[in-house]
């Protein structure tokens, strides 16, 4: 979709189509009230009717109002006045677009920020336009004729700015749409394509053809041999029960000064988990195509960084393997060696999240990171704890904690922390190895980040549980393409852009 910005009095704007708000028990937002002005208070009138009292994304579509340019003008519900915050804007450009679509309007003008919404900025409110907009117009169409395609599907979308000389903040704010919005769909995409077609090769050819799009990007990828060499033996224990081969993807982004130290992005590429021995029960195994969400969205995230081309040094890893039952695959009780030298003893082999990202974090000690930050399904247990609607977050790192989490929240992708402590180390100890791949039921999300700090000591480091974000299940079902907002909103305030 195409994004423009524009000035002017709403009620001259020559658009198909002109989308304005209206707060609960009828009360008109301000470029509704100039509309209505202009139309000698025909809005108001109509609006008397009772067909729309404002209720958080309910659409009214009217035409041929006098005294407007519009052809169309679509009246969107954006709650109570006094409420109007973030979500309930968001869900109002959510429900203009999806009417939109259904329409013959093709393009737009967007009207929804003013007012703005509660705790946010223009910047904020029209990049949250841009990603919201995009994110409704995605439709997976890869192994499916789109029957309900859109007639005239909405290809410009115009965002009103009250105030000329907020133009240069309005271009940053679609400048930086644009681009998480782009890693985003990446994300999305990868994430709902069947394991079938999304395998570790698919994956690694997808960050290869990103290497040759963008000259600041270069795309390394290792194979089971040169992964052997490295002797990661925790990645390659997962990968041998299956006939796809694992691969290591390495993601170079050169965009600061060449001696600036990196910042890594570990993401955990399971292209499909069946739990292996510890066979997963049948009910909704599918949506384990969905555990390579974390490596999408690092490959998104690298994808919006390209596409900003921003001043950061930044390198993407993402082991990319299936976890499937086999005579080769691993076995509980079996105990591998990983690269740092550390034994695992395997009492689960369905907890081999751990097992690939252990040794792409010790790998990624070579790059002298300034941070790493893994982004992982990692346990169902994050999900009891948190449920869907924000991710987990472990660090030791109380300042990269607060980091993180204000990123999320600025960004509408939320994380929070949940404890590291020590106290929860002994529940992996074991007799026969340097420590266990599971902690029994108890904290299992905590457990699993305590195994990935023993292998994160040299370096500042945060790992995100995305097990809860990463899809939605049910009628709906489809990848989000969370955290990749987060982590690009990371980036923009490390560069200092916003
Ligand atoms: N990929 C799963 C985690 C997962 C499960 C994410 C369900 C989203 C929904 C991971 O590999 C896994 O199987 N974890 C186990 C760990 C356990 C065996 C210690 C889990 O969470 O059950
Ligand atoms: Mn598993
Ligand atoms: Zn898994």
């Amino acid at each position: 979709m195409e994004f423009k910005i524009k000035t002017g009095e709403p009620a001259r704007q020559k658009t198909p189509c002109l989308v304005l708000g209206v707060f609960e028990k009828r009360k008109l937002t301000g470029p509704a009230e100039q509309v209505d002005s202009a139309s000698d208070g025909r809005l108001s009138e109509l609006l008397k009717k009772g067909d729309l009292e404002g209720e958080a994304g309910r659409t009214l579509m009217l035409y041929d109002l006098p005294g407007v340019a519009a052809e169309r003008i679509l009246l969107v519900g954006c709650g109570k006045k006094k409420d109007y915050n973030r979500a309930t804007y968001r869900k109002a450009v959510a429900a203009a677009v999806a009417l939109l679509q259904q329409t013959r309007a093709g393009e737009a003008t967007l009207a929804l920020h003013a007012p703005l919404p509660d705790k946010t900025d223009l910047y904020l409110a029209l990049r949250d336009a841009v990603v919201t907009a995009e994110d409704r117009v995605y439709r997976y169409t890869r192994t499916k004729e789109d029957k309900q395609a859109p007639k005239a599907p909405l290809t410009r979308l115009t965002l009103w700015l009250p105030r000329k000389q907020d133009q240069e903040t309005a271009e940053r704010a679609l400048a930086h749409g644009t681009a998480m919005a782009a890693g985003i769909a990446l994300a999305k995409e990868l994430g709902n394509l069947p394991g079938n077609i999304c395998t570790p090769t698919y994956l690694a050819e997808t960050a290869t053809g990103l290497g040759e799009r963008f000259d600041a990007l270069e795309v390394e990828v290792l194979d089971e041999d040169a992964m052997a060499e490295l002797k990661m033996g925790a990645l390659l224990s997962v990968a041998r029960g299956s006939r796809q081969p694992a691969k290591l993807i390495l993601m170079h982004y050169r965009g600061g000064k060449p001696e600036a130290r990196p910042i890594v992005l570990v993401g955990k590429g399971l292209t499909f988990d069946a739990g292996g021995i510890s066979l997963k029960p049948a009910a909704e195994m599918d949506e384990m195509k969905y555990d390579m969400c974390g490596g999408a969205s690092v490959i998104g995230a690298l994808l919006a960084a390209c596409e900003l081309g921003l001043p950061v040094n930044l390198i993407g890893v993402v082991p990319a393997s299936e976890n499937l039952p086999d005579g080769a695959a691993n076995k509980p009780g079996d105990i591998v060696t990983s690269m740092s030298g550390q034994t695992i003893e395997i009492l689960n082999t369905d907890a081999e999240g751990r097992l690939i990202l252990c040794d792409a974090l010790t790998y990624s000690k070579r790059f002298d990171p300034a941070l790493v930050i893994d982004l992982a399904t990692l346990t169902g247990a994050c999900v009891v704890a948190l449920g869907k609607h924000t991710a987990g977050l472990f660090t030791p790192d109380d300042a990269l904690a607060t980091e993180i989490m204000r990123a999320g929240e600025q960004a509408g992708d939320r994380a929070w922390r949940m404890p590291l402590w020590d106290d929860y180390q002994a529940q992996i100890d074991t007799n026969f190895a340097d420590m266990a791949n599971t902690g029994g039921r108890d904290a299992g999300a905590i457990t699993a980040a305590c195994f990935l700090s023993r292998y994160t000591k040299d370096y500042r480091w945060a790992h995100l549980d995305i097990a809860g974000v990463a899809w939605v299940s049910g009628k709906e079902k489809g990848a989000t393409g969370r955290p990749v907002a987060l982590v690009t909103q990371l980036l923009l305030e490390r560069c200092g852009l916003v």
